[in-house]
């Protein structure tokens, strides 16, 4: 962070002695860290007397700012267009403001003065930022309403900010372990807090299929239940459950992209329907990994129903979810029936294909056109390069960088979330948060003139062994927390003493928050 001081000693004392954890330099415990922060001496109070003050294309904004400071006993903050001459505190001031363009959509500049707290940006995208900065400007104690008749001081500051990388991303696994809906609230409101803006939604796999499909009931009712003798509770999401989801998700700024897994990890789709597979069938889903992550039966590439099938299970899917991205898997396709079924074989042959890898290239690509002849973008893990990658294709980069850099030089888009850094399920031993702080997107061997390809970073959070909330959230917190400030802070900026010291000063608001994380006393 830049930091500037303008302020008299006398003042910047003062901070010191009110902020029990401020730093040499700036006193703030803001993750992640802004781009440029400016102490301009003194304190501006808040207090449950102060007004919400905002335009009508802020008013909802307004609401959510008031619901974070109105407190446990029932007092509440006025949400107004005007601040009235009675009102006991300083007012939060939120504006768009088209001036700041130049920031982004989701930059915002964040003003403490004898005026209020003003917080300015082009879109809403960066008024909700602004306000997450303002909630870790505030006591943690804010998070659970402990409140009452609080006054709450804020140092005299101008913070400008924008995000480094347009794609701050995670991914949670609800096939191995159905997340019940609540959960993804709780992990949404945890994205948000840190500025990340995707969730990242895997609802297919070997082990079970989360989304309701009108034309193929046995997807759930099949595929979302677990056989009984593995006591172990499955799930779905109903299409009213997933609307007011995505609804949510975007009152916070996130996107949610759906994953729809093909051809592999989609045994949940072949118990239901076991005639889109090269062999028939029947298959049984199993909860845990049989000793593998991955099994051999896969959608058959030779018959036209599987694609038949694909195709209208994504027209639901495109209609259910507004965002650009349908995420299409792609990963880890074992070959081994391909290469024995004779309608796979055909299909080579037909097609001209070279062998079963031109056959995935040949699947994904199928899947490609359809998609984008409704408007939208495939993406995919990087197994989708081999064979040929498909014209359009975003590539999700996993087993290491070297897929990213080769679709980047490619002119591909890229997502980075390679295992080394980005894989939350691993152990703490492997990827620590020190780890996960250290990760770089853009890689070194990367040429500059590829380097805007690469729209951001991921982390992974992968259920087979998680399974249940407490377990998920330690996997995730507080490496996810190190990778918001890989994803949002430049990179020059990366400091990890000063990143560990300001995640000290989070725990406590995680606590309240009701979230566990590795490293809990
Ligand atoms: C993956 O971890 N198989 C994408
Ligand atoms: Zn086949």
């Amino acid at each position: 962070m830049k930091i500037t001081h303008s302020a008299p000693l006398i003042a910047i004392s003062f901070l010191l002695a009110i902020m029990p954890a401020a730093s040499a330099e700036s006193g703030l415990n803001i993750i992640p860290e802004p781009a440029s922060v400016e102490l301009t001496g003194g304190v501006v109070r808040l207090s449950i007397g102060s007004v919400v003050k905002v335009e009508p294309a802020t008013r909802e904004l307004g609401e959510y700012v008031a619901s974070l400071l109105s407190d446990a006993s029932g007092a509440v903050i006025e949400v107004r267009e005007a601040v009235p001459e009675t009102s006991s505190g300083s007012p939060v001031i939120l504006s768009l403001d088209p001036s700041l363009e130049r920031l982004g959509s989701e930059g915002y500049q964040l003003v403490a003065d004898h005026g209020g707290v003003s917080i300015r940006g082009s879109a809403a995208a960066g008024i909700f930022y602004g306000i997450q900065t303002l909630r870790q400007l505030l006591p943690s104690t804010i998070e659970n309403g402990e409140t009452a008749l609080a006054a709450w001081m804020i140092p005299h500051l101008k913070i400008e900010d924008s995000p480094r990388f347009a794609w701050r991303g995670l991914l949670l696994d609800c096939s191995r372990t159905f997340q019940p809906v609540s959960y993804l609230e709780k992990i949404i409101d945890l994205l948000s807090l840190y500025k990340m803006n995707v969730l990242h939604l895997h609802l297919t796999d070997d082990q079970g299929w989360r989304l309701q499909i009108d034309q193929y009931p046995r997807l759930t009712e099949i595929g979302a239940e677990f056989p009984p003798q593995y006591r172990k509770r499955g799930g779905f999401y109903t299409k009213e459950e997933m609307k007011r989801l995505i609804s949510y998700a975007r009152s916070r700024a996130v996107t949610i992209i759906p994953e729809i897994e093909m051809p592999g990890h989609s045994l949940a789709a072949l118990a239901a329907y076991p005639e889109l597979s090269c062999t028939g069938g029947p298959f049984e889903i199993y909860p845990f990994f049989k000793g593998t992550n991955i099994q051999r039966n896969v959608f058959c590439a030779g018959r036209e129903e599987t694609f038949r099938f694909l195709r209208n299970v994504l027209d639901e899917v495109v209609e259910l979810f507004p965002t650009r991205y349908v995420h299409v898997g792609g990963d880890e396709v074992p070959k081994d029936n391909w290469r024995e079924c004779p309608e796979c074989q055909a299909r080579i042959r037909d097609e001209g294909l070279k062998d079963e890898d031109g056959l995935q290239s040949y699947f994904i690509r199928r899947i490609e056109k359809f998609l984008n002849s409704r408007g939208k973008q495939l993406i995919g893990w990087d197994e989708i390069l081999e064979g040929g990658l498909a014209p359009e294709a975003t590539v999700m980069s996993w087993r290491g960088i070297k897929g990213g850099v080769a679709a980047a030089r490619m002119g591909h888009d890229v997502v980075m979330s390679p295992t080394s850094h980005c894989y939350l399920d691993y152990d703490h031993r492997t990827i620590s948060v020190e780890k996960a702080y250290s990760y770089e997107p853009i890689p070194a061997e990367l040429e500059p003139e590829f380097h805007k390809h690469i729209l951001g970073v991921q982390g992974n959070m992968w259920t087979h062994i998680a399974v249940n909330q407490a377990a998920t959230d330690i996997q995730i917190f507080p490496r996810l927390i190190a990778l918001a400030e890989v994803g949002w802070s430049a990179g020059g900026q990366r400091n990890w003493p000063d990143f560990a010291r300001r995640l000290d000063s989070h725990h406590a608001r995680l606590e309240l928050l009701g979230v566990e994380y590795y490293g809990k006393p």
